[in-house]
């Protein structure tokens, strides 16, 4: 996929003031500082088009941008950011849940995973309400130009072992960098195809 034009739309804490109308959406999900914003960025080849930091937290709102006029991309704020008081993160669990149960145009959530780490209690739970909400995603592994190919290959392949403690199969999944470009032209050609079906 070609892209001709990235545009910010809006912000919101409130699912019922995204947009009305009903072009494809992809959101992007994942626990604060994962690499959502970057990888967003990476996908549209914009540097500061969705905002990143070093530090978690970041995302705090639900980001519309509209991709080349005719599909959406959804920056989501993190989950599992221990700094944020507990009553602010259950008040960021409610509209991400609020989001995902209310956004019927919502076509895929791609769940980003830390190719670094062993699989994360947070992460499995996560997934584990999506199954069990009926809302489809995929599995993104992101930062991998910080690991060696062999250790990639090794923590992509523990990870599919731990899903498939629960899962019937993998979900389909990506391998990434922001830094590097890796996964950028099979990420977008999915999406693509998608759009196209
Ligand atoms: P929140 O909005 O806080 O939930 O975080 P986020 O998931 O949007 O993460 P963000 O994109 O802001 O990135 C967090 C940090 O990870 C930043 O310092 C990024 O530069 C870094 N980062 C993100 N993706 C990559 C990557 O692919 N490779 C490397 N090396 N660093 C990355
Ligand atoms: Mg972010």
């Amino acid at each position: 996929m070609h892209i001709k034009s990235a545009e910010f739309l809006m912000s919101n804490s409130d699912v019922a003031k995204c947009p009305k109308n009903r072009l494809p959406e992809y959101a992007f999900i994942g626990r604060s500082n994962v690499g959502k914003s970057s990888l967003i960025n990476m996908l549209m080849q914009r540097k500061n088009l969705a905002k990143t930091s070093g530090r978690p937290g970041k995302t705090q709102l639900i980001n519309h941008f509209i991709i080349n006029k005719s599909w959406y991309l959804v920056d989501l704020p993190g989950y599992g950011y221990a700094r944020v008081s507990k009553s602010s993160k259950k008040t960021f669990q409610k509209f991400i849940t609020n989001y995902f149960e209310k956004r019927t145009q919502m076509v895929l959530a791609f769940v980003l995973i830390d190719c670094r780490l062993e699989p994360q209690p947070i992460d499995l739970e996560f997934m584990e309400w999506m199954g069990e909400s009926g809302i489809p995603f995929n599995i993104i592994f992101t930062k991998a130009d910080k690991l060696k190919p062999n250790a990639l290959n090794r923590n992509v392949e523990a990870y599919i072992q731990k899903m498939l403690e629960t899962w019937e199969a993998m979900p389909q999944y990506f391998i990434t960098s922001a830094s590097n470009f890796t996964g950028r032209d099979e990420l977008l050609n999915y999406i693509d195809e998608l759009n196209a079906t």
